[in-house]
């Protein structure tokens, strides 16, 4: 396995936005580990299969091919060969994504599919359970987290950037509701890891952000040095 980055934390944390700008300026892979679920979720939207039916999304997910491309500018996220990567942004799929991923059967078909993205190359990953169910021995561990009214007041504004629908009211008791799913959830829960970085963001601003956690990424001595990497 590469040397591996975990940035993990609650909805509209700053996670992606952090993300894509390290890997940016390592040169590192970036990987939307929350994009896989969401492939999922809209494979299970479109089928018209129930999330209340375990057996029926076991069934439909099995099969499901889904993968990422492109660079951390421009991401690419593949459902059977389809690029869904503006389809999976819906508050819909959001809110179904969240309910899939407290399935066991879903998190251990994906678990797989991480692992294997990481023997691409050095990466920079987000998600929930990254720093510690699915890459425990990750090199640099970071949770980013930030207050609910900032992060929903982000994820409106991002939303909104993306000419997509939805008020701030709703966008809030929808990270609310997720929150609480991701949080409480008896499979990988959301939490930080022990020997995770935690960074509050509330009060920060985008580069005070991906200084920070660049200044955490070089400090390692395994971090592979730009021009070593791709
Ligand atoms: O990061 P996101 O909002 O795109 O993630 C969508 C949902 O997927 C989120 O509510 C929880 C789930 N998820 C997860 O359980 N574990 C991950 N590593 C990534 C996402």
């Amino acid at each position: 396995m590469s040397f591996v980055v975990t940035i993990d934390g609650p909805a509209g944390a700053g996670k992606s936005t952090t993300a894509r700008a390290v890997a940016a300026r390592l040169g590192f892979h970036y990987v939307d580990t929350g994009a896989l679920y969401r492939a999922l979720a809209l494979k299970v939207q479109e089928s018209g299969v129930s999330p209340d039916d375990p057996a029926a999304v076991r069934r439909c997910i099995e099969s499901a091919q889904v993968d990422l491309s492109g660079s951390p500018d421009h991401t690419h996220v593949w459902l059977d060969g389809r690029d869904v990567s503006r389809e999976i942004r819906t508050p819909a799929v959001s809110e179904l994504s969240s309910r899939l991923a407290a399935m066991p059967d879903v998190r251990a078909r994906l678990v797989e599919t991480q692992r294997a993205l990481a023997l691409r190359g050095p990466l920079v990953a987000e998600g929930r359970d990254l720093g510690t169910v699915v890459f425990p021995a990750a090199e640099v561990k970071i949770f980013l987290d930030a207050s609910v009214d900032e992060r929903a007041r982000r994820r409106a504004r991002d939303l909104q950037e993306r000419g997509i629908a939805a008020s701030l009211d709703e966008v809030r008791e929808e990270i609310v509701r997720r929150d609480r799913r991701d949080r409480d959830r008896a499979q990988s829960p959301l939490r930080p890891s022990d020997d995770a970085k935690v960074i509050d963001t509330t009060e920060m601003d985008l580069e005070p952000q991906v200084e920070a956690v660049l200044a955490v990424v070089t400090a390692h001595p395994a971090c592979p040095r730009v021009e070593e990497s791709r």
